[in-house]
């Protein structure tokens, strides 16, 4: 839910930029939840790093996390109160349940237990963090760590993408040996990864708090993210990776995208303020901070979920989706006989999930395909841009920089000419193309900022 503008109680001035407002009072203010567990000590780090970075924090600590750091360091370091869970009636009446769930900026959940995420995504409320956690109107960013196989658990994937589609920032947790000695996903991203995430997550909430007052920001380079948010208030939609058609249970026709440019555009959408959905195909890379993200496996899984996030403002479709499914796809596994004859393998065309998008009703106001050329880019370009209805094809020569490397030549085609970059990182492309589609938006339908 996005906070109200006439909050009297809040001292952060929440209103979009321009429009007169009184130069900013207060410092972003960060409601920290410290789960239980041997990563609770990182903590301490976060809650320095935060504080150097001049904001103001309150942390309040969960029975488990008290087995592993005392409310009394929190309260020495973040130089706040420390809420525990013997948060009393005296207490109540300084500040209440709500109100304490409310008076920040952005809530973290650092370390986020696999208990504290399932009691979160089933909306449990049996002590102080879960009860602030169900009551805030906040945007919350969990960060979280457990063991391996917690991680990986059924119940645990559930609830991160129940978390995840409720608009939680769950990040990805890091890979490594493990405080109980097993090696892999599970542990608590580094305090410096975290704060990032934050200053992400910050950006993107609705009070655009540097945007209002730059000047306020002095000494804080590191928020610096959230000095142009180009395409606050903007909803964008995305598609990456390659999608996966299955022949039989352990079979299926997939391709080489790396899903990196796509997610390189989903993370820069996110740091200029977009709220965004990254529709993703099977790939093994981190949900970036701030983003929306929905895993698919299939095209046809893909085009319903694109059907699903609508409307948005802008859709950049990056996903190299599979032409072609196996017509009938085997229920069990397709065995070799030994007489070496080779069975049938009749395809199916999928849909277009962009030219689709392209006649439906709920055409984005932009509409942004992608094509891998490897001759004659910009003639074949052009042609698809006619073929698929969009408004930009983004042409990029995959015979000078093949799929999965990390730099791109782009060329934007439209109807009005061809706008070639550089080579560039993959990151810097999606950086200037947020550019150029925020500068588009404005021009198709500018925003209301006051
Ligand atoms: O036709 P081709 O695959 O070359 O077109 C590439 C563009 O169309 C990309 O933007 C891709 O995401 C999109 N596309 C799609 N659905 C398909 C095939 C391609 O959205 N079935």
């Amino acid at each position: 839910m996005r906070e109200g503008d006439g909050d009297e109680s809040n001292p952060v001035d929440r209103r979009p930029p321009g429009a007169g407002q009184p130069p900013l009072m207060s410092s972003p203010r960060i409601l920290l939840i410290i789960g239980g567990g041997i990563a609770a000590y990182k903590s301490i780090e976060l809650v320095r790093l935060l504080r150097k970075a001049g904001y103001v924090v309150r942390c309040v600590i969960t029975r488990a996390g008290e087995q592993f750091v005392t409310p009394l360091t929190l309260a020495a370091l973040s130089e706040n109160k420390v809420y525990t869970n013997l948060f009393d009636l005296k207490d109540e009446v300084e500040m209440g349940h709500i109100q304490l769930s409310r008076e920040a900026d952005l809530v973290v959940v650092a370390p986020a237990t696999a208990d504290l995420l399932a009691k979160m995504a089933a909306g449990i409320a049996d002590d102080l963090a879960t009860t602030l956690l169900l009551a805030t109107d906040k945007p919350v960013l969990a960060a979280p760590a457990m063991n391996v196989r917690m991680w990986l658990h059924a119940a645990t994937r559930r609830n991160i993408a129940t978390l995840r589609g409720d608009g939680v920032t769950v990040m990805e947790p890091d890979e490594g040996e493990m405080a109980c000695g097993e090696y892999g996903p599970g542990r608590l991203p580094e305090p410096a990864a975290i704060k990032d995430a934050i200053d992400v997550a910050l950006a993107n909430a609705p009070a655009p708090v540097a945007l209002t007052a730059p000047e306020a920001l002095a000494g804080q380079p590191d928020f610096a993210p959230a000095n142009r948010r180009p395409l606050y208030g903007r909803r964008i939609l995305i598609t990456a990776g390659p999608t996966h058609e299955p022949i039989d249970p352990v079979r299926y026709i997939a391709n080489r995208s790396s899903g990196k440019q796509g997610f390189a555009i989903a993370a820069a959408a996110a740091e200029a303020g977009a709220e965004v959905l990254l529709i993703a195909g099977p790939v093994p890379l981190p949900t970036p901070p701030g983003v929306i993200r929905v895993d698919v496996e299939t095209a046809v899984e893909m085009a319903a979920e694109v059907q699903q996030g609508l409307p948005v403002d802008a859709a950049i479709m990056v996903a190299a989706v599979a032409d072609w499914r196996a017509a009938d796809t085997a229920v069990q596994k397709i065995k070799k006989d030994g007489s070496g004859q080779v069975p049938p393998l009749a395809l199916a065309e999928n849909p277009d999930i962009l030219a689709g998008l392209a006649k439906s009703p709920e055409r984005p106001k932009l509409l942004v395909g992608f094509a891998a050329e490897t001759n004659d880019v910009i003639a074949h370009a052009e042609a698809k841009l006619a073929r698929k209805g969009c408004d930009w094809i983004v042409a990029n020569d995959v015979s000078a920089d093949p799929m999965g490397g990390e730099n791109n030549r782009v060329h934007i085609v439209s109807k009005t000419g061809v706008d070639s970059w550089d080579r560039l990182p993959k990151q810097a492309v999606a950086r200037k193309l947020m550019e150029k589609i925020a500068d588009e938006l404005e021009k198709r339908a500018p925003l209301e900022r006051d």
